[in-house]
Order: C-alpha cells, then structure tokens, then sequence
C-alpha cells in the first residue's frame, strides 16, 4: 500500500509555510528514505514515550526508527518521558528544557517527538522555546495524535485550571503516520481516538460521516486500507481548516466541537484515567447536539444519528455515563471561563445545524446554557 502525503500550505502574511504528513502502513521501516532530507547533519534529541522502551508493544517500531536515525546522523540523545495527560505539566517541560540544553543542542538541532498526543504536545511546545524555536519533527503513534493532535502546530502543556492554557504555535517541519503503530494501542484508546475522527465528518463532511457510520466494524477490526483512509481524510480536513486560520482568529475554532464541554469534563476528572481525553469529547460532542437541538438549531433525528454512532462505539455520551466525576452546572460554567475561544468574558461554543455543518456560536445565553446542563448533569 503506497503511502499518501498530504501538504500543509499555511497562507501567512509575510511568507507562506508547507510541510508534508506522511500517512501509509508500515512506515517506520522506510522512515530513513523520509527523514534523510530533514535530519542530515543535525543534532537530533528524539522525546519518546517511555512504554516504548517495554519489550512488547510498538518496541520493534521504535528500535527501527531509531535505526533509521542512527543511519543518517550520529548525534542522536533520547529523553524518555511518561504519556498521559497527568504528566503534561510544568515540571515536565522543564525537565525536558533542561535535558535539551545539557545535551548542547544550537539551533540547528532537531526535536523529534515519537509518542502520543502529550508527547507530541509538550515535545513541540520546548522545540517552540529553545534557544527562541528550533525545528521539530512529529512521529504520531496513537490514532488521536495521527489525526488531531500532530497536524497543526498547536503546542503545549495544562494549567492546573484547565487544559492547554499554556503553549504556543510552533508547526513541526513534518509527519510521519505509520497505521501499524496503532495495532499495540489499547483498544481504550483507539475507540477514544476514532472520536477525533468522527468529528471532522460532524464539521463538514456528511460523506465521510457516512463512511464511518457504515465501516466502523471495519474500522475496530483494524482493516489497514480503511484505516489508511480515515487518517488520510481526517488530516486532508484539517488541513483544509487551518490552512487560512493557523492561529484560529476565526474557523479553526470549528475543529473544537465538543472540546468546550470535554475539556471541562477532562479536568473533573483530574487526569487520573477516570476519562480519557476522547472520551470526555465524546460526551462533548453529543452535548453539542443536544445543546443545539434545545436551541431549535439541529433536528432531533440528526442528534441522535449522532449519539448513535458513539454508542455503537462504545464510547460514553453523556455526564451521567462517567462515575465519580460529581459534576454540577456551576462547577463546569467555572471551567468554561477558562476557555481560549471566549470573547470579553461571553462564553463561545462550537454548534451544529446538522451533520456536517459546524459553527461558532458567540455570546452564549446563559440561561439556556445553565438550563441546559442543570438537565444533564
Ligand atoms: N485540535 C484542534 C486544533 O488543532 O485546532
């Protein structure tokens, strides 16, 4: 199967920027032919995920890419990190700052982030601010990262208040998505990320919804040509979004659906594993819909075509799905006042007409809003 490269081409003002996400199976193997052109002569400080260094697992595709590595330069230092959401802090990053500068990196020195979404996050957001910013390169080994948390250059790390509220923009000079990393990830995590997936159809694409709607057994039995595509379309999509909004002043806030109410969900529960990332989205987003269908703006039909779908999946849709999480309306409208897309303190959510048409609802009622959670928390 041959890979696919889609170019992301950002119109900036003063100089535009591409760069290629490499998707395809097996791609670890061939990461040499990939890199050779982005690595030669360079430093390389490769931040993984420390699971890799188990003997089970992704531990074979991580021996390989780092043989690649080692093929095309010799300067190679590793800094082996916990995943999860919990580890994506402060002490974190600087402990990943300070392993950088003892390694004498100058400004032609590569950050390679090989892991997850929090790798990749706090990986990018310390190649943002050594030395002023030096280049990083992203290898996505979870489905979430592959189609979401890779592409874009959204770095960063959480604050105790909320998630993400500490970071910058910084876009990696390439992405390289090998579908075979996905058969060692729990299957938790695969279901949580196709979450990100569905979402790109639920913005606009009604197509590609259907698509998911109708191979999703596919999709679970990791049926690679059908992977290949989904990641393929997901990032196409994103890519598409941000190519005119890199900073979201303005669409790029669409690819937020359900991150308003799953980021506060997230922080309940306190990054323990209580609720995983797309988990809490997934509630996010059928909030979203229900939200909408209160407001008289999305058919009762579509919403439910909507949670049927995460339900099939096995993925929670509502508050009440997650114990342990003592959730009321005034504990998440206090969360919801941290979020980035809010306006001169007027709350902002991503809402849906139907399937496949997302928009950015500004200056929230809140007595719809409290009226609204008080019936589903
Ligand atoms: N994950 C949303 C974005 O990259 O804008």
């Amino acid at each position: 199967m041959n890979p696919e490269t889609i170019n992301i081409s950002l119109n900036r003002k003063m100089a535009g920027l591409s760069y290629p996400i490499i998707v395809g199976v097996n791609l670890m193997s061939e990461s040499e032919k990939f890199l050779r052109k982005f690595i030669t002569g360079k430093k390389v400080i490769l931040i993984h995920d420390e699971v890799f260094l188990n003997k089970d697992g992704s531990y074979s595709k991580f021996t390989q890419f780092k043989t690649a590595i080692k093929k095309i330069t010799s300067s190679i230092f590793l800094i082996g990190i916990a995943g999860g959401d919990g580890t994506k802090n402060i002490n974190q990053l600087n402990f990943i700052l300070e392993k950088c500068l003892s390694f004498e990196i100058d400004r032609d020195s590569l950050i390679i982030a090989f892991g997850g979404g929090v790798i990749g996050d706090i990986s990018g957001f310390a190649a943002s601010i050594l030395l002023r910013g030096i280049d990083y390169i992203q290898i996505p080994t979870t489905l979430l990262a592959q189609v979401d948390s890779s592409v874009g250059g959204k770095t960063g790390i959480n604050s105790d208040k909320s998630k993400n509220l500490i970071g910058s923009f910084h876009q990696p000079i390439a992405v390289i998505a090998d579908i075979n990393m996905l058969r060692s990830l729990p299957e938790r995590e695969f279901r949580a990320g196709l979450v990100e997936v569905i979402k790109y159809g639920l913005i606009k694409d009604i197509n590609f919804f259907k698509f998911l709607e109708k191979n999703y057994k596919d999709i679970l039995n990791y049926d690679e040509f059908k992977l290949k595509y989904i990641v393929t379309r997901s990032c196409e999509i994103k890519s598409e979004i941000i190519k005119n909004d890199e900073k979201e002043n303005g669409q790029r806030a669409l690819l937020n659906l359900g991150h308003t109410f799953g980021h506060a969900i997230e922080t309940f529960g306190k990054y323990d594993g209580t609720i995983i990332h797309g988990e809490a989205v997934s509630i996010g987003i059928c909030l979203a819909f229900k939200l909408s269908r209160k407001m008289g703006i999305c058919s009762q039909i579509e919403t439910d075509r909507v949670i049927d779908l995460f339900n099939k999946l096995n993925l929670p849709i509502s508050l009440k799905d997650i114990k342990n999480l003592s959730v009321t309306t005034s504990k998440m409208i206090e969360k919801f006042k941290y979020d980035k897309k809010n306006k001169n303190n007027r709350l902002t959510f991503i809402l849906n007409k139907r399937i496949g048409e997302s928009f950015i609802k500004k200056n929230m009622n809140m007595n719809v809003l409290t009226e609204f959670l008080d019936e589903e928390t």
